[in-house]
């Protein structure tokens, strides 16, 4: 960092995309808040880790009272609350009957418009949760501790499984529905399941989608790999009715219905957990090699969602909140299941693409079932904006809270959630976490902190973190670098699964100050994003490390390159790759997707370069601006970047079956490098060879 140069690269950094204005809390929005006490900054201070905690723990019913609140006696592996015994699902269900059992926990929109809404209270879950329990213990001989994989589309049945493993302190793995059935099959064999629970199918776009067929796929897989799976659970998505082509096998797979039949009305003594047993495991999705078991436990995870539900997302008993994640993904996870009914919310549950029949769905799902927090992704985001720039007025919808998560947002894009969406009524919180953290890292606080576009905002209360440069040095405000917190946490993950060393290779050893040391002081946690903290002690998240282009020794961040694409009225969508060049290291290269209606003309592509060379500087003119029909995208919606850059650099462009739009690869690399597939064995360098992966 010595380089002045880089310096100056990282002063443009700043510069391009300027630090925004603030946007302040309307004032009905503070009257109401959860968190409005500024107190909380000291409370949660430094001078008061870790017992500051204890505040988020004792949101949760204990069985047993926590004897210490951490036990940091073996760095990097935490304990909290040692001593402490509870059950999650206890906590997220059996503790409202009292007050609220009629309640709805869950009111599930089925994609078609035609299917009823089916709404699910607190009573009905506790019924349904304790059946499913009775049915995984006497029936498949599960007991705490066992693992299970859930492989499931996003439906109530999903949430209640889980449910009904943790009150048996049995681990689960929730698979991402999307993911096939080699991924689901490796995640079971990695995790050590016998027992595979899945669906027949579900609505993707208004069309019945096959997914039983996976399980199969899955169980061959997972057999391959050692692990045998002795049942697997099916449930139906219509009662009655099999959506799958696949047949049942006998004495393997048995619906789930006909085997519930046996457990009618069963209740299920939810099974008192130490507060460091593991609640879940959750594997980050794999691009490369092995897919990491995140180990999430039960009182720390329990606790720092619950907190944090209540803090940042300022849930309170009346309202109606609806995060349009999936529940394979930790977001689901931590702020749909665990976080919200672990503080008694009603949660809005939608089956479908956010986009089906029409742009203006969200909106008019919001509008029916009077949603006032919205909690969703920048991809959705564009996507919403792109498709339906105008349908958010069309609607009465009325939100006092809006949350995105995921990735950088552009501040274009934040600017038409807060003005067209929010009508500049709702708060915007940016929050950045990750898999590893179980719950927020940086987010403002909703009523305390004012919004900034493109900003995370600070550490949310109790954490504590510090830009560091590849030396280890501490680095200042405005100077890029790594991200790391400085604390340990109750929501961050034990480990990865069967892989201790690789945890604390992975995320403490490149920061570790002593690895002798027995004080956390000296293990930060490196999180493998870069950022920049501005005077004000805002976090501004640049991507993942490796997400950053080095143009002739100048370090670009690809979240800017792009933001400054989408400054071009016609640019719905942009992403920006790495191409390797002799003279400059790197130049990157653009690849844009059109508003629709939009047609490609050299003057776009003109508009983008000058865009750059203007907002950015002449470092940054890309080697070619590429307007492509979509861009290459996961289940998830994330742009592949690694695609586009291995098509760049006529590298081989790999798997791309598990991607939402696999043909479209193809003809972007005829675009790019002509018929005949150009694939050069060169050695590249990791940065492109690794760019865009998700670790
Ligand atoms: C990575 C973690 C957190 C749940 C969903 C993703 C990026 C996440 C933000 C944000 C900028 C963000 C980071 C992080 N990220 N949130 N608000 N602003 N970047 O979980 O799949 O584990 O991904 O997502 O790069 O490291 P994940």
């Amino acid at each position: 960092m010595s380089n002045p140069t880089l310096e100056l690269t990282e002063a443009q950094i700043a510069v391009h995309w300027k630090e925004e204005d603030y946007l302040y809390a309307i004032p009905e929005f503070i009257a109401q808040a959860n968190l409005k006490d500024p107190s909380v900054s000291k409370r949660f201070s430094l001078d008061n880790f870790p017992q500051c905690f204890d505040e988020y723990a004792e949101l949760l019913t204990w069985f047993r009272k926590w004897d210490k609140t951490l036990d940091s006696s073996n760095p990097p592996f935490w304990k909290w609350f040692t001593g402490g015994t509870l059950n999650a699902s206890y906590n997220c269900i059996d503790r409202h009957l009292k007050t609220h059992k009629g309640k709805a926990a869950f009111i599930f929109v089925p994609e078609l418009e035609s299917e009823p809404t089916i709404t699910i209270t607190y009573q009905e879950l506790y019924n349904r949760v304790n059946e499913v329990a009775a049915l995984l213990r006497d029936f498949c001989g599960l007991k705490a501790g066992d693992r299970v994989t859930i492989h499931m589309p996003l439906v109530p049945e999903l949430p209640i499984t889980m449910l009904a493993c943790a009150r048996l302190g049995v681990i689960h793995s929730v698979v991402f529905g999307g993911f096939s059935g080699v991924a689901c099959g490796q995640r079971v064999a990695d995790s050590g399941s016998h027992v595979l629970v899945s669906m027949d199918g579900y609505y993707r776009s208004g069309q019945p989608i096959d997914h039983k067929e996976k399980v199969d796929i899955a169980v061959t897989t997972a057999l391959a790999e050692g692990q045998r799976v002795d049942k697997c659970l099916i449930w139906r998505r219509h009662e009655g009715k099999y959506l799958s082509n696949t047949p049942m096998v006998d004495e393997r797979d048995y619906f789930m219905e006909d085997v519930l039949a046996n457990y009618k009305g069963q209740v299920v003594a939810p099974v008192p957990m130490p507060a460091e047993a593991p609640l879940f495991l959750m594997y980050t999705s794999g691009t490369t090699a092995k897919p990491k078991g995140c180990q999430h436990s039960t009182g720390g995870y329990l606790a720092y969602v619950t907190g944090t539900a209540k803090y940042i997302l300022d849930i309170h008993q009346e309202d109606i909140y609806w995060c349009m994640a999936d529940i394979g993904w930790i977001t689901g996870h931590s702020y749909i299941v665990y976080g919200p009914l672990s503080l008694g919310t009603t949660n809005v549950m939608y089956e479908g693409v956010p986009t089906y029949p029409d742009a203006g769905r969200p909106w008019r799902i919001a509008e029916r079932l009077g949603v006032n927090i919205f909690h969703t992704a920048p991809t959705a985001i564009r996507m919403l904006r792109k498709v339906g720039p105008d349908e958010p007025l069309k609607y009465n919808h009325q939100f006092k809270l809006m949350v995105t998560v995921g990735e950088p947002i552009e501040p274009e894009v934040w600017r038409w959630y807060y003005n067209t969406v929010g009508r500049k009524e709702a708060v915007i919180v940016d929050t950045w976490w990750q898999t590893e953290t179980g719950g927020f890292l940086c987010s403002t606080k909703p009523a305390l902190d004012p919004m900034k576009a493109g900003s995370a905002g600070p550490g949310v209360p109790g954490i504590h973190p510090v830009i560091y440069d590849e030396e280890r040095n501490e680095l200042p405000p405005g100077r890029a670098g790594n991200i790391c917190i400085r604390n340990p946490w109750p929501g961050i993950f034990q480990t990865i699964w069967k892989d201790p060393d690789r945890f604390v290779k992975t995320y403490y050893a490149k920061y570790c100050k002593d690895p002798e040391s027995k004080d956390w002081r000296d293990w930060p946690y490196f999180a493998g994003d870069g950022a920049l903290c501005a005077p004000d002690g805002y976090y501004r998240i640049l991507g993942r490390v490796d997400d950053v282009i080095n143009v002739a020794g100048h370090r670009l961040g690809t979240k800017e390159l792009e933001s400054a694409c989408l400054v071009v009225g016609e640019i719905a969508e942009a992403a920006v790759v790495p191409v390797a060049d002799d003279a400059r290291g790197r130049v990157p290269e653009i690849y844009v997707a059109l508003k629709p209606g939009v047609t490609a003309t050299p003057a776009i592509e003109k508009a983008v370069v000058n865009n750059l060379e203007n907002l950015i500087g002449k470092i940054a003119r890309p080697k070619s601006v590429r307007i492509v029909p979509d861009m290459p995208k996961t289940r998830s919606g994330k742009i592949m970047r690694r695609v586009l850059a291995a098509i760049s650099n006529h590298l081989p462009v790999g798997d791309v079956t598990t991607l939402a739009n696999p043909e479209v690869v193809e003809q972007i690399r005829v675009m790019v490098q002509g018929e005949d597939p150009v694939v050069e064995a060169k050695d590249v360098g990791d940065d492109i060879r690794n760019f865009g992966d998700e670790k």
